[in-house]
């Protein structure tokens, strides 16, 4: 926690204390109920721990006044000195309990919200990542739990402890010194209330601060991101200057806060210290009277530091209570998404591959008014092969995402063997299709299991069988680690056709019935090329293939060519005749790519 003072909380990280924004964080406390036992018992040493420090100011008292003979419980300063250690000594243990008991609940309550929370992102629809940033989902799960983590570990804690102390020192004060404590609690409100205001203002200027120095960033993350292009124009000059250039209105910023902090610490030691001598003098005076003995005056001066020090951490635990709405805002506006429609069990039944679609219609749900596709008629029956070949941004992989399912289909109907993909299990129609993408990501892990995703339970054999039909076996036997070689982040980095490859072993791993290469070997050089051509035209026997191809000569075999403009089929055949038709659009597309 202590990492987190001073920083200004950010603009949208705020959140009025009232009911409906704590009944949030009640909302996320459903994750902490598995855990109560432990949560009460940890609340119960709290307790403990705070009462028993609470006794510490009033012995030490006694100890000064057994120094000038005064009578008490026991007799002797050694023997209250000897309190005074026991005092300490079990709030320790107190204190290790309590610690122990809320990081056990913190920890495993973090744990369940994360997993709830990946859970739940896994299976939400496209859409919703159309609309989210990864990096925006990332932090959620990261920062927003950590922040929660924080809070039931240590603020509500705190706040607990506070409140206790609060309340008890200053009924105990009212209760021994009445006289005193009333001075007291003249002044401090004062010396809060000063404190906030000015406080306040410098929590502005340390976001100033933290704004330009975000700025700042920026710079870095966007040079080094585009490395090569700051080289490949020699800006690195200019970048340097442009980095030093916004550091230095971060320093001005910052002296600028600095400047104000300082004459508020000045102010607030001052002040604090001239509210102490004032309470000392009126304490001293009362000691002269005869009123008041010098221990209570010590044991007063010490409840008081303890009630000014849990004055000063509210509003720290304020403010981090304020952060912790906010994060369980965005954690339960996650967890309340519908997730897609049932991914549940499913009796797996051979499909045959038969693909219609019957005047379909679609924008996507966050561009509604683009009508991407416009009544796409199309019939491909079982093992047919067929391209759909069109400029880029026709519209030929919203063709491919309807047919999975990842948006629904609300303007006429897609079926997969007669039946509309809508009435389809989700799980069950997407078990049926292979995919395989123009720009193939591989899991960090072993090549192993990576070709085997589809269908962990594939034997050795399997998997060698369907890499050499991928002619990936020629590369990957000649790992040293073979089958096992580690790939991505920390292992070899593959080529394009090496990944290509790859993915093609998985989707023969995986056998479906309908197969879609979206532009599979259009990143690829040509010997590369013709290694993955062979490798898919293996894959291709027996299912029904749906090629996306951006260079039109890997089509010329199929059944039936699907020409695309702005979301309408303009044109279907085969190669041979439309490749013919005078002023033809796949006609001039050809054209246009022998002039390349
Ligand atoms: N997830 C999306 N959200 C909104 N619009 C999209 C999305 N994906 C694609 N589009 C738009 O839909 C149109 C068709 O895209 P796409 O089917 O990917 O074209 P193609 O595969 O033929 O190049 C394009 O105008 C593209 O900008
Ligand atoms: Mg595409």
């Amino acid at each position: 926690m202590a990492k987190k003072r001073g920083t200004a909380l950010e603009e949208h990280e705020k959140r009025k204390l009232n009911k409906q924004n704590l009944s949030k964080l009640g909302g996320i406390f459903r994750f902490v109920l598995p855990y109560k036992f432990n949560f009460f018992l940890g609340m119960l040493f709290l307790a403990f721990s705070s009462l028993t420090l609470l006794t510490f100011p009033f012995v030490a008292g006694k100890l000064i006044d057994a120094a000038s003979g005064e009578e008490w419980l026991v007799t002797g300063i050694n023997n209250i000195a000897f309190i005074l250690l026991g005092i300490l000594l079990v709030q320790s243990i107190f204190s290790f309990f309590r610690v122990w008991l809320f990081a056990k609940v913190s920890e495993r309550s973090m744990r369940d919200i994360r997993i709830a929370l990946y859970r739940q992102l896994v299976q939400l629809p496209m859409t919703f990542f159309d609309k989210r940033r990864t990096g925006e989902l990332i932090s959620r799960i990261t920062a927003d739990v950590s922040m929660l983590q924080d809070t039931f570990s240590t603020t509500l804690a705190e706040l607990f402890r506070q409140i206790i102390t609060l309340l008890a020192g200053v009924v105990f004060l009212m209760f021994t010194t009445p006289k005193l404590t009333l001075f007291m609690l003249a002044t401090f409100p004062v010396l809060v209330v000063i404190a906030m205001v000015f406080g306040k203002f410098i929590r502005k200027l340390s976001k100033e601060t933290q704004d330009e120095l975000a700025a700042a960033n920026v710079i870095v993350e966007e040079t080094l991101q585009s490395i090569m292009t700051v080289k490949s124009f020699a800006g690195e000059d200019y970048e340097s200057n442009r980095y030093s250039t916004g550091l230095n209105r971060v320093v001005k910023v910052a002296l600028k806060a600095a400047g104000f902090r300082g004459a508020f610490i000045s102010f607030i030691i001052f002040a604090l210290f001239g509210g102490i001598v004032a309470v000392m003098w009126y304490g001293a005076s009362l000691v002269a009277s005869g009123e008041m003995s010098v221990g209570d005056l010590v044991s007063f001066v010490l409840y008081t530091t303890f009630i000014g020090g849990s004055i000063a951490g509210l509003g720290d635990i304020y403010g981090q209570i304020q952060k912790a709405i906010g994060s369980s805002e965005r954690l339960l506006e996650i967890l309340d998404e519908a997730p897609e429609v049932s991914t549940a069990d499913f009796q797996q039944i051979p499909v045959a591959g038969d693909i219609e679609f019957n005047n379909v219609a679609f924008s996507y749900p966050t561009r509604p008014e683009v009508e991407v596709l416009k009544s796409i008629q199309l019939k491909i029956k079982a093992g047919e092969k067929v391209a759909l070949a069109g400029h880029s941004g026709a519209g030929k992989s919203t063709i491919v995402q309807l047919l999975l399912k990842f948006y629904p289909v609300l303007k006429g109907e897609v079926k997969v063997d007669g039946k509309p993909v809508n009435d389809w299990n989700l799980k069950q129609l997407r078990s049926n299709i292979g995919i395989v993408p123009q720009e193939v990501l591989l899991f960090g892990g072993s090549i192993r299991e990576n070709i085997a995703y589809a269908k962990p339970d594939a034997t050795e054999e399997e998997i060698i069988e369907a890499a050499k039909k991928a002619n990936a076996w020629q590369f990957i036997s000649q790992f040293p680690e073979g089958l096992d070689t580690k790939v991505g982040e920390r292992g070899i980095k593959l080529s394009g056709g090496q990944r290509q490859r790859v993915a093609i072993a998985r989707a023969i791993l995986k056998d479906p019935a309908i197969l879609i290469l979206d532009e599979a070997t259009s990143s690829l050089d040509a010997e590369s090329e013709a290694l993955v051509q062979e490798a898919l035209d293996e894959l291709m026997k027996n299912r029904t293939t749906i090629i996306i191809a951006h260079r039109l000569a890997t089509i010329r075999k199929v059944d039936r060519i699907y020409v695309l403009s702005n979301g309408e089929i303009v044109e279907q055949g085969r190669h041979e005749d439309l490749a013919i038709q005078e002023d033809g659009f796949y006609a001039n597309l050809v054209k246009l790519q022998f002039a390349e």
